[in-house]
């Protein structure tokens, strides 16, 4: 045949089929069939010496720039064809990358191990607001407005009555004006002092209220229920100590203790040498704080306790500065 009906040939048969190829060994083929030993396009190239010089020039030039054409076309369908078989044995039911869980950050763990113990002693989860008015936060708690206790709770003050809650004990009021006894509740929640930050201290901290009120309520109640929740929490061999303390809304107060659990109360660096840890403020709600909820403080007795969650998640996970919870370092947290 002719060289220049051949590179016709080529242009209309061979081209299209390597576009249409669909497999690497089909290419593989048709490449054999153009360009291999005996291929039609190697068989014009092998020929051009028999032609006449003029044509050999032009059919030269003409046959060289389909070999181009066809070998890069040839390389671009290889990778097509490629990266076509490796999406095809993409597997979808195989396991996917393992994705890394977040967790609960170790404050809102305790909450959360702290509450569940008091509601399996029948107690209600209530929250109330971070920003109060002087009258819940200190005035109905039996703070009057000079008292000296409103000095270890220097606050952040807003124009006019409003604070930030320096403690959890409002809620206390918010419930009892707003239910009747008997009443069972815990109250998770921030509060706010106006603390320089150190190692044990921080202007924002979280406490747990607790709150129990109906007839017949007496301090053992209050010491059963504790010592229930210090043995949940840290264990049925920790001893508990009462020591006498002073809050305006309970009467009598109490500072709760529980026996060292790092040296089990022989005294190191963590109790100061005390063998005891104090763990939270308690006592018998104080007959004023009935009467400004319009309580009848013949008829009902009641009992409360404060705890904070910082410091109880410290003696838990043994750490030693405050301010490591809140500096939201990985390394820290992905411990606890
Ligand atoms: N609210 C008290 C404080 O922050 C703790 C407390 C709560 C004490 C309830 C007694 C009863 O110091």
């Amino acid at each position: 045949m002719q060289p220049e009906k051949l590179l016709e040939e080529i242009k209309k048969n061979y081209l299209p089929r390597i576009e249409k190829v669909t497999s690497l060994q089909d290419l593989e083929k048709v490449r054999v069939e153009i360009l291999g030993k005996k291929g039609i396009l190697t068989s014009i190239l092998r020929g051009l010496k028999e032609l006449p010089l003029e044509e050999r020039k032009r059919i030269g030039r003409e046959a060289n720039l389909l070999k181009e054409e066809i070998t890069s076309l040839i390389e671009k369908k290889k990778e097509d064809l490629k990266s076509k078989k490796e999406i095809s044995q993409f597997d979808p039911t195989l396991p996917s990358f393992p994705i890394p869980y977040g967790k609960l950050h170790p404050l809102t763990q305790v909450t959360e191990e702290i509450i569940e113990i008091f509601r399996n002693l029948g107690f209600q989860v209530f929250t109330g607001p971070e920003i109060e008015t002087d009258y819940y936060n200190f005035e109905a708690l039996n703070f009057p407005p000079d008292h000296p206790a409103r000095d270890v709770q220097d606050s952040f003050r807003f124009e006019g009555d409003w604070l930030l809650r320096t403690q959890t004990s409002p809620v206390q009021i918010r419930v009892m004006e707003r239910f009747s006894p008997p009443i069972r509740i815990v109250s998770p929640g921030r509060c706010f002092r106006r603390d320089n930050p150190d190692a044990s201290h921080l202007p924002m901290f979280h406490q747990i209220e607790g709150l129990a009120v109906d007839e017949n309520i007496t301090f053992s109640d209050l010491k059963g229920v504790l010592e229930e929740f210090a043995h949940a929490f840290f264990g049925e061999d920790v001893k508990m100590r009462f020591v006498p303390s002073f809050f305006p809304f309970t009467e009598p107060s109490a500072e709760v203790s529980i026996s060292c659990i790092i040296c089990k109360g022989k005294g190191c660096k963590t109790c100061g040498y005390t063998g005891w840890l104090e763990i939270l403020g308690a006592g018998m709600v104080h007959p004023q704080v009935f009467r400004n909820v319009g309580y009848d403080p013949e008829k009902y007795t009641g009992f409360a306790f404060g705890m904070g969650v910082e410091r109880i998640a410290m003696l838990k996970y043994r750490v030693d500065d405050i301010r490591l919870f809140y500096e939201n370092d990985l390394r820290f947290l992905q411990q606890l």
